[in-house]
């Protein structure tokens, strides 16, 4: 079981991060963590969140809204964004109108666009879709400034669909290419030359626009699951329901071939508080319930977990506790991991 010291070494080149998990149990917290980490080694790290509530800006105690990069105030090289999801939605939408309108110019079909742009713009995957393919731009084109990207993504199955609708979309656009070109042939054998098929490809902007697509999404793939490139980090409590969330996602990325970087157990509470003179049957409980749990977690995941957090006496706000998060992930080893870890 690697640690996360270990992890960083192993897998040096690790670009592309993300954390993934229920809602609430410290994604945004843990993206934040390792972007300092990998800052603090003197790296330009870029912090990316793709939620449609934002919450870096009172994570970090500094305005990071509007949708552009900005530094992060107190820190080396932390870059962040809070991707507004409006924008890249209205952005994407008019993108398609603009390509159903030439379509139907090109095809010479004397029908109204509208219909047809509310169809490809309404339906509930759009707004995943947008903001899929924002994320695409981070990877292909925009992260090339930066050593890392961490992408602090929605709550629950959100991430893991995301990168799933690439495996869907490659399906898709193949499909959609292979039927055009089929019809594009027999138009070409009815009316045309064969040797000029390549000329008429070239003239249909549909076949142009699902080829540069299918290549983008060939291109966010093969990144997506590179182990030497991506890793996705699931970050959990030491309780039932997030566990249960985790092992879930594994098996989803499993499915998909998206590398696991590892698990990380948020909230530990320290034995040494829980069970000091004077803590009260409360803390004592809370705290063997958390051991419960962690044998089950040690049982079903126990090789995945590369950090623990311990849970603070508040929550995680400030540049300060920000980098105590940090080296926390980094070296903060709770009492019972040993054991539980030799099976003890
Ligand atoms: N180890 C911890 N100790 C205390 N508070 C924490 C800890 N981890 C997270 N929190 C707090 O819990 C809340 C949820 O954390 P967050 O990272 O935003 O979760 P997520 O991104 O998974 O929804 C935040 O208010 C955060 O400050
Ligand atoms: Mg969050």
């Amino acid at each position: 079981m690697p640690t996360m010291p270990q992890l960083m070494k192993e897998r040096p080149k690790l670009r592309y991060i993300f954390t993934g998990g229920k809602g609430g149990v410290g994604k945004t917290v843990s993206a934040a963590g390792l972007a300092y980490q990998y800052a603090a080694n003197g790296e330009k790290v870029l912090l990316a969140s793709l939620n449609p509530v934002h919450s870096l800006s009172s994570l970090f105690g500094q305005d990071l809204a509007g949708g552009k990069v900005r530094p992060v105030e107190g820190t080396k090289g932390v870059y962040a964004v809070e991707v507004e999801t409006t924008e890249v939605v209205q952005k994407y939408r008019e993108s398609i109108k603009g390509r159903v309108k030439e379509f139907l110019k090109w095809a010479d079909i004397p029908l109204d666009a509208k219909p047809f742009i509310e169809i490809a713009t309404t339906n509930p995957a759009f707004e995943e879709s947008a903001m899929f393919d924002r994320m695409v731009d981070y990877i292909l084109k925009e992260g090339e400034a930066y050593d890392r990207i961490i992408f602090d993504t929605a709550a629950v199955a959100n991430a893991v669909r995301l990168i799933g609708l690439s495996k869907i979309y490659g399906l898709w656009l193949n499909r959609m290419i292979e039927s055009r070109r089929e019809a594009l042939s027999l138009r070409v054998q009815l009316s045309f030359r064969k040797d000029k098929m390549t000329e008429e490809v070239k003239k249909d902007p549909l076949m142009a626009d699902l080829i540069s697509m299918n290549e983008r999404f060939d291109k966010a793939k093969e990144v997506l699951v590179d182990p030497e490139r991506t890793g996705f980090f699931f970050v959990t409590l030491p309780l039932g329901l997030p566990i249960a969330v985790v092992r879930r996602f594994i098996g989803m990325v499993g499915k998909f071939n998206i590398p696991v970087g590892g698990v990380i157990v948020n909230e530990v509470l320290r034995q040494e508080i829980a069970q000091m003179a004077g803590a009260g049957d409360y803390l004592a409980n809370k705290y063997q319930e958390q051991l419960g749990y962690m044998k089950v977690l040690y049982r079903d995941l126990g090789p995945l977990v590369t950090s623990y957090i311990p849970l603070y006496p508040s929550e995680v706000t400030g540049i300060d506790m920000v980098a105590r998060v940090s080296e926390d992930m980094m070296s903060y080893a709770p009492a019972f991991a040993s054991s539980l870890a030799s099976g003890a």
